[in-house]
């Protein structure tokens, strides 16, 4: 079933916990998300990013995705993951979309006030929730997977907890990425989180928190960040590197064994699923942060 982005994030909040916000440019990573929350009976966010239109167009997934969360038994948003467009956005929300992330944080602060301002009453329309960022985290999402790097390398600014203050109270939103540390795409070696950033920022408002570049770190550092107040943790790069290193793993057997093989397509959409849902299950539960699975 569909649950909006606002009601998952708040259960989130009560529950001390994050939700797995999965990017899914493909069906392998749709099935894998939604066979993780149907078997661990938690909720999960599954995104399209507006930068992976040319790897699959929303108007391609957005049915299908939606039809497949609509008739599951699992609790699954759909959100838009780093939207720039309004018209984008209401093409999401038109298709069933229960979330949209508008992504100003490359804007003048006004300008991202003024722009995320009409996305809030956009989503209100429909019921959906809203996510904006504030700081930037250098790399953005559809870049180079390994231009990722450390936060100082990327460019990062961190977000700045009393303008998050101003954004929060002028914007309508629901819940607040933020810029403290991660980076989208590839580590290069030890990320290094602010946690007092977050901290700060809650201890000034207390909306749910979004970690981006979520995939890449330890289950010490989901948690260190989930105990200071995100509640949302997008996970994709490593999400696809472990499944790509699984095909041509099962590639290389199967060449070793007999140069003259065949490998088909299907056995490597096979191969990427599984690894996928192995990934999905392992952070599903981790950022449960030991909460019980429940129902909205
Ligand atoms: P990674 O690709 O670094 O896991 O980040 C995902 C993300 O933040 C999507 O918005």
């Amino acid at each position: 079933m569909l649950v909006s982005l606002r009601d998952i994030c708040q259960i989130a909040e009560q529950k001390n916990m994050a939700v797995a916000a999965v990017n899914s440019a493909s069906l392998e990573a749709i099935r894998a998300a939604i066979e993780v929350a149907e078997e661990t009976r938690y909720p999960i966010i599954i995104q399209h990013a507006q930068g992976h239109e040319s790897l699959v167009p929303l108007g391609c997934v957005g049915p299908i995705v939606t039809a497949l969360a609509e008739r599951s038994s699992a609790q699954i948003c759909l959100n838009l993951d780093h939207c720039e467009d309004l018209s984008y956005a209401r093409h999401a929300l038109d298709l069933g979309f229960t979330g949209v992330m508008f992504d100003g944080s490359m804007l003048p602060y006004d300008r991202n006030v003024e722009l995320s301002g009409y996305v809030a009453a956009m989503c209100s329309e429909y019921g959906a929730g809203l996510e904006c960022e504030l700081g930037s985290m250098g790399s953005r999402e559809a870049g180079e997977r390994d231009e990722g790097g450390t936060a100082d390398e990327a460019g990062a600014i961190y977000t700045d907890p009393n303008q998050a203050q101003d954004f929060i109270e002028r914007t309508a939103l629901d819940i607040l990425a933020c810029s403290f540390g991660t980076v989208h795409g590839l580590y290069k070696g030890e990320a290094k989180l602010s946690y007092q950033v977050l901290t700060d920022i809650r201890d000034r408002v207390k909306v749910p928190l979004v970690m981006h570049g979520g995939s890449g770190l330890t289950d010490e550092q989901y948690r260190a960040a989930i105990d200071a107040g995100v509640r949302k943790i997008n996970y994709y790069t490593y999400g696809v590197k472990f499944a790509g290193e699984a095909v041509r793993r099962m590639i290389d057997e199967r060449v070793f064994a007999d140069p003259s093989a065949n490998v088909y397509w299907h056995d490597m959409t096979t191969t990427a699923h599984e690894s996928l849902v192995k990934t999905f299950e392992h952070v599903v539960r981790v950022f449960s942060n030991g909460a019980e699975p429940f129902v909205i």
